[in-house]
């Protein structure tokens, strides 16, 4: 027998439909749902429900572990790693390292999210709203990042979210060599302190910076690569056996002036989700 959703399920099942129509997909067909999948569901609400209350819990899709993702070593607890990433922050300092720091910046956007995160996203840099609020992806594309995080059926809490550098470039220009040059180092050691099983590279500089190629976003796109953080051997974080994956996807800002371009971004996440084990929605029921 059919049942009836509460107000606020169907609110949130049509957004993530106006989500995945605006991705480009369109048809969904009903599936029955298998008893341990419900039960597996259900264990991640309850999970979901202590991250809020604790927000560094262990995540809901760390209950799916891939076998590479299983040999890297995540037992440090989350006050270590809330404790770590404030040491990173605390030697950024008020940092005049580089140009960006006296040409209007008002401050620095470190990062957020949770410390254990499965998932990290690496943007550019901040653009107007987040230097004002301080926090990655609070605009526009910052909207659309959400609606992205959504769709892969987890939330913004549960991921990580850094830039390749901390302070906003003028008129939202992209970051000059030098700029990425100085202030990646500390995005490296984010990345060693909270080891994330994948990292989704968001657009051409955050790919190009981490991977440390020049390609176009047409050869980077579409596999997922080994990564480990370039740390110095003096850096707190430093463990020569970090290793991760990485994916790269197109920007959200790119999205927002092509949308066409979203079918293909939704594919790179469903590449992300099968990289972690995560139940990706198909679109006829195979
Ligand atoms: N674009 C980025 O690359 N990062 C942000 O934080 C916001 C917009």
């Amino acid at each position: 027998m059919a049942k009836t959703l509460d107000a606020r399920t169907r609110a949130a099942a049509a957004e993530r439909l106006r989500f995945f129509r605006e991705m480009g997909v369109y048809d969904f067909y009903r599936r029955e749902v298998p008893p341990e999948l419900l039960e597996r569901l259900a264990a991640s609400e309850e999970q979901a429900a202590a991250v809020m209350e604790e927000p560094a819990q262990p995540l809901p899709v760390a209950a799916t572990e891939t076998e590479s993702a299983a040999e890297m070593p995540r037992k440090s607890t989350v006050s270590d790693r809330i404790a770590a990433l404030r040491v990173i922050r605390e030697d950024l300092g008020d940092c005049t390292r580089c140009p960006l720091h006296k040409l209007g910046r008002k401050q620095i956007v470190f990062g957020v999210g949770n410390p254990r995160a499965d998932i990290m996203f690496v943007g550019e840099g901040p653009g107007a709203d987040e230097d004002e609020q301080g926090e990655p992806f609070v605009g526009r594309a910052g909207q659309l990042l959400n609606n992205m995080i959504s769709a892969m059926g987890i939330r913004r809490e549960d991921v990580y979210i850094a830039n390749v550098v901390k302070c906003r470039p003028p008129q939202n220009r992209t970051p000059e060599r030098e700029e990425c040059d100085t202030c990646s180092p500390f995005l490296m050691r984010q990345i060693a302190v909270v080891r994330p099983k994948i990292i989704v590279a968001l657009g051409a500089v955050a790919a190009k910076n981490l991977l440390g190629v020049n390609d176009s976003m047409a050869n980077l796109r579409g596999r997922i690569y080994d990564f480990r953080p370039m740390l110095s051997k003096s850096a707190p974080e430093y463990d020569s056996a970090i290793s991760t994956r990485l994916a790269v996807t197109y920007h959200p800002a790119y999205l927002l002036r092509d949308p066409r371009q979203k079918k293909e971004a939704w594919k790179d996440l469903q590449m992300v989700m099968r990289e972690l084990g995560m139940p990706t929605p198909t679109k006829s029921g195979e």
